[in-house]
């Protein structure tokens, strides 16, 4: 019998292949670049199944590349705003994400950066680092504490409700959260309450963001939104990019309107806004808020157990 083929864009943790490997035939992009659009359509030439990454857009084209047989995409991520979802559900291809398995990975990511932002440690490492401390200052790298604050959370999902959770636990943080849904459980376990987003801008010693990329959420952070903050307040962004307008976000740093921001995605990924580089008063990593171990593996196995169930004829575990 011919083994299916499970194409997968990009090398992800090992363990998907041994899941995969026995019934399968796993093909890998070992390239180590993400694949262009005639690359992509070679490579998911006859594919059953299609492990994609964010940084692939899975759309008509693809499918058609793929051919007729093509069931399911699960992409290796939470976020599925690469995969026209509703173009593959119209040829009864499957979708699936990895929920669940970065939902701590990513808070904890947001709350490293809440507390590089407050107290500065980027800025503090780059001083130390070019030998430039050469004595005790009593006002050197002035920061934000964080105890006692007031948190907005924008999308009080999995990860937004767990970064709620963490911050109040470490920090005895009081939470506020808007989203399109109350959320009992949070509102249960650390005393959140659900507020319009113009109270959340205005109130939130901290605004974290943790809602989808959808045509309704791009530039919902925007010139009005981030006007409204106050001086000493912080935004980190571990979501998707285009949810802020990076342009006014970087304006509003330039001129010291809020105290500072973190950006592990960005509107343009991978690139910056020219000017980005020289501000002192944010901190950018390249989209590894999801980049444990163990989170990493966690992702591999639900993306290939989602594979395994639909090519069995089963229902998916994780469709969106
Ligand atoms: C990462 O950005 C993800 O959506 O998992
Ligand atoms: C600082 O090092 C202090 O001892 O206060």
């Amino acid at each position: 019998m011919i083994k299916k083929k499970v194409v997968i864009l990009r090398e992800i943790p090992a363990v998907a292949v041994e899941l995969l490997g026995k019934k399968y035939q796993v093909e890998i992009n070992k390239s180590g670049q993400v694949l262009n659009r005639a690359q992509l359509y070679h490579q998911v030439k006859g594919a059953s199944a299609i492990i994609s990454l964010l940084t692939d857009r899975i759309d008509a084209a693809v499918v058609q590349a793929a051919g007729p047989q093509l069931a399911i995409v699960a992409n290796y991520a939470v976020g599925f705003d690469n995969i026209d979802v509703k173009t593959l559900r119209d040829k009864n291809v499957v979708v699936t994400n990895t929920p669940g398995g970065v939902t701590e990975a990513v808070a904890e990511h947001s709350l490293a950066l809440t507390l590089a932002v407050a107290r500065r440690v980027v800025e503090a490492d780059e001083y130390v680092r070019s030998g430039r401390y050469k004595q005790w200052e009593p006002l050197l790298f002035y920061g934000q504490s964080l105890v006692g604050k007031t948190v907005g959370i924008i999308g009080a999902g999995r990860i937004g409700s767990a970064f709620g959770r963490m911050i109040h636990r470490a920090l005895k943080a009081r939470i506020l959260y808007f989203d399109a849904i109350s959320n009992a459980e949070l509102e249960r376990s650390v005393g959140a309450t659900k507020v319009p987003l113009s109270v959340i801008m205005e109130r939130s010693d901290i605004v974290s963001i943790h809602i989808c990329l959808t045509p309704q959420t791009k530039h919902l952070i925007d010139k009005t939104q981030l006007a409204a903050m106050k001086k000493t307040a912080i935004l980190i962004n571990t979501a998707r990019g285009p949810i802020i307008n990076e342009n006014c976000l970087i304006d509003c740093l330039k001129n010291k309107s809020i105290f500072g921001a973190a950006l592990d995605v960005y509107e343009n990924e991978p690139h910056l806004i020219p000017g980005t580089r020289a501000l002192h008063n944010i901190v950018l990593t390249p989209h590894i808020g999801s980049s444990t171990e163990e989170a990493r593996n966690e992702m591999a196995i639900m993306a290939a157990r989602n594979v395994v169930a639909v090519l069995s004829g089963r229902a998916p575990l994780n469709p969106v």
